[in-house]
């Protein structure tokens, strides 16, 4: 067994339909690629319908299954509705969603004009709650249960700053997250979050480490296991989360980042800088007059 090989045995989402947004790129089409090998029916979204057609073609020429790719702008409630109607007449009704699609670049806050951070606010935040209420107000009226899976980041409850309006939408998302865990409990629906550390995307890495910031700033030597993340681990703990195998999981957000934003945390953490002959010298001279 290796930590990046599938977790789950086969057949474990066999009968679910499941709506990743996002999932025709990066995170989300990696989730998405195992939960189709666990046996699940999928409808990815996105704004770019050639991309999810083409991941789609891919996913189920590797793996069999049923992938629908749906055009959708989460900011635009009309295609929020669209979407979800289209998915329940494509594949009947819909047992998860993942919300995972998401807008971010680096800027110094001063310098992002209202429609900047406006515009991730909308992706992020708006973008969320406009799914999560389509599909939460569905499930409600027919009585079924479901599973919500929202894909945050460390800094939703660190803050950061370059990143304001994400670090500002993902906290919300992990809010809401956490209120509809125990406000929709009652109806059997569960809502749980996973804060993924640094896993490396053409979408992310291109917008916050661009040019030659990728050079100068190895995210894999923020993280104390030494590494980034790779997908199929992210992967199998979503897996798990929107498996029934979860049932008693609910309400809380998984890290998964190498020990990364508790590093970053602790103040004397950067001692890590100092070699191991200094620490020799300040232990033999402890107790001597210096
Ligand atoms: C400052 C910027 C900017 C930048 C865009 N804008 N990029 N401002 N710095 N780098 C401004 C524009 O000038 C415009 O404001 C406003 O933002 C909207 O830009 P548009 O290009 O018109 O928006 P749109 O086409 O809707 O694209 C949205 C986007 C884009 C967020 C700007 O990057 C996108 O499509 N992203 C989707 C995928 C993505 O971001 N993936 C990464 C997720 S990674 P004005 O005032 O000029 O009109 C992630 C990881 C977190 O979340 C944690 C990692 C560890
Ligand atoms: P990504 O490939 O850029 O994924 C973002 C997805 O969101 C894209 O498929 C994009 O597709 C979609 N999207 C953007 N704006 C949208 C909109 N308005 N409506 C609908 N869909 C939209 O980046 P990623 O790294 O895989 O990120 C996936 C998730 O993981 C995000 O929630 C991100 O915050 C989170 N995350 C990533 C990392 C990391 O290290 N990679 C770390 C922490 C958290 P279109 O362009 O076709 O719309």
């Amino acid at each position: 067994m290796k930590f990046n090989e599938g977790m789950l045995r086969e057949g474990s989402l066999e009968g679910k339909n499941i709506l990743v947004t996002g999932g025709g790129t990066g995170l989300g089409r990696s989730m998405g690629e195992y939960f189709l090998k666990l046996g699940a029916n999928l409808v990815i979204s996105s704004r770019k319908l050639d991309v999810l057609t083409e991941t789609a073609k891919e996913m189920m020429g590797k793996n069999g299954g049923t992938v629908v790719p749906v055009s959708c702008d989460v900011r635009d409630i009309e295609q929020v509705e669209a979407m979800w109607d289209k998915a329940k007449s494509e594949l009947g009704q819909i047992h998860a969603v993942v919300n995972n699609a998401a807008g971010n670049f680096i800027s110094p806050t001063e310098r992002l004009s209202t429609n900047a951070f406006n515009t991730v606010l909308d992706i992020v935040l708006k973008g969320t709650s406009q799914v999560t209420l389509t599909a939460g107000k569905d499930w409600i009226a027919q009585k079924q249960d479901g599973i919500f899976l929202n894909i945050v980041t460390t800094y939703a409850w660190t803050g950061s700053g370059y990143v304001v309006p994400s670090a500002a939408a993902k906290a919300g998302v992990l809010a809401m997250t956490r209120s509809l865990a125990v406000e929709w409990a009652k109806y059997g629906i569960r809502s749980n979050a996973i804060a993924p550390g640094p896993f490396p995307t053409e979408g992310a890495w291109s917008r916050l480490l661009p040019g030659e910031l990728v050079k100068k700033f190895d995210p894999a030597k923020k993280v104390p296991i030494g590494r980034v993340g790779e997908h199929q681990e992210l992967a199998n703990l979503a897996a798990y989360l929107v498996s029934d195998f979860s049932a008693y999981v609910n309400g809380e957000v998984i890290t998964i980042d190498g020990g990364e934003w508790l590093k970053g945390a602790g103040e004397f953490n950067n001692l890590d800088q100092i070699p191991q002959e200094m620490w020799d010298m300040m232990e033999a001279s402890r107790g001597k007059k210096l």
